[in-house]
């Protein structure tokens, strides 16, 4: 795992943006695995900007994200697929046809996840993934668990998870205990993983990622055994 350090979330957001944006000037229709959460935001921003001033093109681009909650509709404001458009996709017009994430509402949710996986292997794999971390070490909605779990999945989230993204739901009671996910399968085939990481809540969980033993019950230390991963980390997540 190559470590980049950086001194806040700023600069981390402007390494990202500029790591990502390399990828796409060399291949201007790569699949960008995509994550959700607050991490992301400053990288998405300022990939928007370089785009609307001419300097990165992302129209080629597909967007396949990691998770979406199960209950919720695309067009809900506390959706994943919501949250893409509004940080994202409407920032430069993309067309979100090619935005692709899990449908919650699916009736049939294992079927779901059957036609997620397909949906990544159509595309050819991910070209570039970009991951957060939670502060139990889960990678998209893969959480603490005895095995990794390949493909996309149902996943229960863990209390610390829904305590965590409660910041964004009226009642903590609302935040739904269900989850689609991709599976470690995908994440791990993807060519190259940019893990992004800010802020001292994070620090015991990427230390324990990045040197401890690879452990289904911190999932992210799988991420040990991938040939291409760049972590981008400010000092506060840096500080164990
Ligand atoms: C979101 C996702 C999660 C987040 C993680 C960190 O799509 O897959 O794994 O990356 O929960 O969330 P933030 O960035 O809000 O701290």
């Amino acid at each position: 795992m190559k470590l980049i350090r950086v001194k806040n979330y700023e600069e981390m957001s402007e390494k990202a943006a500029a790591l990502l944006g390399e990828t796409v000037a060399k291949k201007g229709d790569s699949v960008l695995g995509l994550a959700t959460g607050s991490t992301p935001v400053g990288m998405y921003q300022r990939l928007a900007d370089a785009h609307n001033a001419g300097k990165l093109n992302l129209s080629g681009v597909c967007g396949v994200n990691l998770d979406e909650y199960i209950g919720i509709g695309g067009d809900h404001e506390l959706s994943y697929r919501y949250f893409m458009s509004k940080n994202f996709y409407s920032l430069f017009g993309f067309d979100e046809s090619r935005a692709h994430i899990p449908n919650g509402l699916a009736a049939d949710l294992p079927k779901e996840c059957d036609r997620y996986d397909a949906l990544i292997e159509k595309l050819g794999g991910i070209d570039l993934q970009v991951l957060g971390i939670g502060r139990n070490g889960h990678i998209g909605f893969n959480e603490p668990d005895e095995v990794f779990l390949k493909n996309t999945h149902i996943a229960e989230l863990d209390e610390d998870t829904r305590a965590a993204n409660a910041r964004f739901f009226e009642r903590p009671a609302d935040v739904p205990s269900k989850a689609l996910t991709m599976g470690i399968g995908a994440i791990m085939a993807a060519k190259e993983i940019l893990l992004l990481v800010s802020g001292s809540e994070k620090a015991q969980a990427l230390k324990d990622a990045m040197t401890g033993d690879i452990d289904p019950r911190l999932p992210a230390s799988i991420l040990q055994l991938h040939p291409n991963v760049t972590v981008i980390a400010d000092e506060a997540a840096l500080q164990k």
